[in-house]
């Protein structure tokens, strides 16, 4: 590994995550790179809890007491410092929900419910996460519209030309699409769906799961009608996650979605992790992740009997999927973990992506923030120390 200029200060970073100071066996530190299933918490966001809980713990929306108002005012705040930094275009289309799956759920059973029926079509995609497959199926089951999925082509992008011809040839009224593969990486072009979507009277939701823990996102810009991600992808914490309306459609925002007593401390340390995040700038992070991603499938192309899956570097996310000639890809996870280091093996809930693929797993290293490039150089390592063993 040469030396680099690094955006921001890594070991700074790195400091501020009590779990990353760890040994993850005796004498073998913690190498985390499982960062698309959840990331890891700063003491920012873990403070912000504690404080929540130890100071001024009260429900919200209700009391008129000191403590209730002090927790509204700090659910109410992070609803702000939410809204800013998806550039949303009012706090009221900023809905409070447990996470991503949540979020489409919430969107399948309120406007699909009442607007889907027989002789409609969805569009999803090949790549989609079982979040954004499972509620779509389950209501066309019951309500008898169509489903159609837009290919991967080889290189890992959509294929655009069926994309445009189901919008021609079928009656769509709902394009339901991820941002960013939580396997391939590839930063699918929403901007532009979204345009080609309401040009045929169709509305979008785009599933923002690996997309805003690591990208700038604008969500005026994108243009979707519903957008939705989940807090404890971006260091937030677990039952965390916001699902954006345009806000032109609906009235009584946000609350009309939010009935009973909401994740107060879970919505609070959601700010807290936007706060954190904003410090360093998306920008400076999504800089890092490509030149740790680049970095990464550079180390790993370098592997005999390693396939990567999906795009480069400069358009995909921080992501690196791959098989090993030999090993199974929970076999690889299994030794890994042995080493330290934290990976995914699966299908990662996108089955039909990996039918797709024609593999029944990959592993997955995913990176973020806090990630260095000594931990890529360990991860070959112990990927050589892998095949040594698997005599492959
Ligand atoms: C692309 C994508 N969508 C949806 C989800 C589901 O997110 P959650 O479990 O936070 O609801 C994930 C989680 O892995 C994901 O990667």
């Amino acid at each position: 590994m040469t030396d680099r200029t690094l955006p921001y200060n890594i070991e700074a970073v790195r400091a501020d995550f009590p779990i990353l100071q760890q040994e993850h066996h005796a004498g073998v530190p913690l190498i985390y790179l499982d960062n698309a299933a959840s990331s890891q918490k700063p003491r920012q966001v873990i403070d912000a809890i504690d404080d929540y809980y130890r100071r001024y713990n009260a429900n919200v929306h209700r009391g008129i007491h000191k403590l209730s108002e002090a927790a509204t005012a700090a659910y109410e705040e992070a609803r702000i410092k939410v809204k800013k930094f998806i550039n949303a275009a009012n706090k009221r289309e900023v809905i409070y929900v447990r996470g991503t799956t949540e979020g489409i759920n919430l969107v399948a059973q309120t406007w699909g419910r009442a607007n889907l029926k027989s002789g409609d079509t969805v569009v999803l995609t090949q790549m989609e996460h079982h979040s954004n497959i499972v509620p779509w199926q389950m209501l066309a089951a019951e309500k008898g519209f169509t489903i159609r999925y837009v290919p991967v082509l080889p290189d890992g992008t959509l294929d655009m030309d069926v994309y445009d011809a189901l919008l021609r040839d079928e009656p769509v009224k709902l394009v339901s699409v991820m941002y960013v593969s939580n396997v391939l990486g590839t930063v699918n072009p929403i901007a532009h769906m979204a345009k080609l979507a309401h040009d045929v009277g169709a509305l979008m939701l785009v599933d923002g799961a690996q997309a805003v823990p690591h990208l700038p996102v604008d969500v005026q810009a994108l243009d979707a009608d519903f957008f939705t991600f989940s807090g404890h992808k971006m260091i937030g914490p677990t039952g965390s996650g916001i699902l954006t309306l345009d806000g032109s459609t609906w009235n009584e925002l946000p609350y009309k979605f939010e009935a009973g007593t909401p994740s107060i401390a879970e919505g609070i340390g959601l700010g807290a992790a936007v706060d954190y995040l904003t410090s360093i700038g998306m920008d400076k992070i999504r800089m890092h992740e490509e030149a740790i991603t680049a970095y990464a499938l550079d180390r790993l192309s370098e592997v005999p009997g390693l396939t990567l899956y999906g795009p480069d570097a400069d358009q995909k996310g921080a992501v690196a999927a791959f098989s090993l000639k030999g090993i199974h890809a929970h076999d690889i996870a299994q030794l890994l973990d042995a080493e330290g280091i934290a990976v995914r093996a699966g299908h990662h809930c996108a089955m039909p992506l990996h039918d797709c693929l024609n593999i029944p797993a990959t592993a997955r290293a995913s990176f973020y923030l806090y990630n260095t490039f000594a931990e890529v150089d360990a991860l070959i390592d112990a990927l050589y120390k892998a095949k040594k063993k698997f005599s492959v």
